[in-house]
């Protein structure tokens, strides 16, 4: 049986219930602005706005939540001289550059640099062995497996082609591919897979090593492996774990060990 995070309603589904909040602050600051004056509405906006992102789980969540109205206020002119559906311009511009089903893995995160050398000490990898960050973002995770491994071949997936192009031109010395690191067969061949992704990622992440890293070696940043503990485990100066486990020859044995499965 494949492994897949639960599933959320459709209501709740990421970004849904921030641009439902959005959507709500600006209905309550057009329908104030002429009573109350644009600056009483837009406070109460922003207000409504704040306890609406109270909801959300995650400090991220909540920022976006909470930040949308104002950003996008100011984005059009503090509702004077633009037209109203000008707060869509940020919207459209954050969807481009980091698109929904990206944000249902992991918010836009970066590895801390040298995040992975700790682990590397314990963890040696022939030269020439193929690593990949799955998620690379903008390419502090590529940055990071090349200060663990110098002598590796890095590789990134990316879901957002805006990221990919950035991460390209800032990591020339990396493959980075546009693509989604769920896609089948995308792990065939490495020796490595480094996630910095969302806890709910992580069983995943498992069924699919299973199924495509036979031998070789999982790497989280700060997320752990239901019930499957760590072959090896390193701490950031901050005491975030970076945890590595080695995945099972035999796929078979490999899902048994996850609960549930
Ligand atoms: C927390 S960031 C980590 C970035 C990078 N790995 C790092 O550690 O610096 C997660 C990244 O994963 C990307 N992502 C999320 N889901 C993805 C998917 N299904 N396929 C490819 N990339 C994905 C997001 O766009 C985001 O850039």
């Amino acid at each position: 049986m494949v492994l897949s995070p639960s599933t959320p309603a459709l209501w709740q589904r990421w970004p849904l219930p921030a641009v439902a909040a959005w959507a709500l602050a600006w209905a309550l600051f057009t329908v104030l602005r002429g009573t109350a004056g644009p600056v009483s509405a837009a406070l109460l906006a922003s207000l409504l706005g704040t306890v609406l992102a109270l909801r959300q789980g995650g400090l991220w969540r909540r920022a976006w939540v909470a930040g949308g109205f104002p950003l996008s206020l100011l984005a059009s002119g503090a509702g004077g001289h633009l037209p109203a559906w000008a707060w869509l311009l940020p919207l459209a511009l954050l969807l481009a550059v980091y698109p929904l089903r990206a944000w249902r893995d992991a918010p836009l995160f970066p590895t801390p640099p040298q995040a992975l050398d700790a682990l590397a000490a314990q963890l040696t990898l022939p030269p020439g062995a193929r690593v990949l960050d799955a998620g690379c973002g903008l390419g502090d995770g590529l940055q990071a497996l090349r200060s663990a491994w110098p002598a590796a071949h890095i590789e990134g997936l990316e879901w957002s082609a805006p990221l990919a192009l950035l991460t390209r031109w800032r990591c020339p010395w990396a493959q980075v591919r546009r693509g989604d690191m769920w896609a089948d067969g995308a792990w065939r061949g490495l020796a490595l897979v480094y996630l910095f992704q969302r806890p709910e990622s992580m069983a995943r992440a498992w069924a699919k090593a299973c199924d495509e890293l036979p031998g070789g070696w999982l790497v989280s940043l700060e997320f752990s492996v239901p019930g499957r503990a760590p072959d090896l485990r390193a701490e950031l100066p901050g005491g975030r774990p970076v945890l590595a486990w080695r995945i099972p020859a035999q796929p078979v044995g490999c899902h048994a060990d996850i609960p549930g499965e």
